[in-house]
């Protein structure tokens, strides 16, 4: 099973038989979406912060549901909305992409909505070695697809540990009622995936050639990369984690 399933399904062991209710995904996208979809409950808001998303994502809804395209740094987003579960899964490590700077008052921002539980789910910032081959070989990916970003003159996201989540949803009114990590295998779609995200960057740099030989760099990395994942059989490196919070009293 992929790891961000897993991830869900720890969620879903965590709720047992508490109704899921009314359901905020305040950072959605087709992968929580898709989970979200096989849960019995009584209504879907999906929120982005890019409008052609929830535009896709609005097709395959129930009458009941909805998909937004708004920031949380505007105020008046889901005024007086309350939900049952509030699901945050990557959404912190997206802020710098949408609202640069807003980390730390996103979880003051999230608990008005929060009337049962919220679910965050977040990437531990990965290390400055790996142990194996394969893992510098993700190391180099990431550093890539950012170098890439920038170059682009875009912005990269930026993950946060899991202490620095916990703190702040202390500091914002929220009680950590449970916590847990899982280890990440990255396997060849990730590699794809990433080095995608490289290769459209390139039509926005500044300087023809260096995109050309970004391009043969991105390529070599690739085949690199697929060979490693292969015979390490998925590259184990760093992992994901959970915070289940509630509101505190
Ligand atoms: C990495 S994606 C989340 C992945 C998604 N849960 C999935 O399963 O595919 C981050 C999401 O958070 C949204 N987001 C990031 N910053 C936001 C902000 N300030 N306001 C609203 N949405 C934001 C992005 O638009 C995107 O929908």
């Amino acid at each position: 099973m992929p790891s961000q399933d897993l991830l869900f399904s720890g969620i879903e062991r965590f709720h047992g038989e508490a109704p899921w209710g009314r359901v905020l995904d305040a950072g959605t996208g087709a992968h929580s979406l898709s989970w979200l979809c096989t849960l019995e409950s009584e209504s879907l808001t999906l929120v982005t912060g890019a409008a052609p998303r929830a535009r896709r994502l609005e097709g395959g809804l129930r009458a009941q549901d909805r998909a937004l395209a708004g920031n949380w740094q505007d105020p008046t987003l889901l005024f007086e909305e309350r939900f049952d579960v509030v699901l945050a899964d990557y959404l912190l490590g997206a802020i710098e992409g949408f609202a640069p700077y807003f980390q730390g008052q996103l979880f003051k921002r999230l608990l008005p909505h929060v009337a049962g539980v919220l679910y965050l789910v977040g990437k531990e910032p990965l290390p400055d070695q790996a142990p194996t081959e394969g893992g510098q070989a993700i190391l180099e990916i990431e550093r890539l697809r950012d170098a890439c970003i920038l170059l682009a003159q875009h912005r990269c996201y930026r993950e946060y540990p899991q202490a620095w989540v916990e703190r702040s949803l202390e500091q914002s009114g929220f009680e950590v009622q449970a916590a847990w990590q899982q280890g990440i295998v990255y396997g060849p779609s990730y590699i794809e995936r990433q080095l995608k995200v490289c290769s459209n960057k390139l039509r926005f740099f500044k300087d023809a050639a260096l995109a050309e030989t970004m391009a043969k760099h991105i390529e070599e990395l690739r085949s690199r990369a697929l060979v490693l994942a292969e015979i390490e059989g998925g590259i184990a490196l760093g992992s994901d984690y959970i915070v289940v919070a509630r509101p505190k009293g």
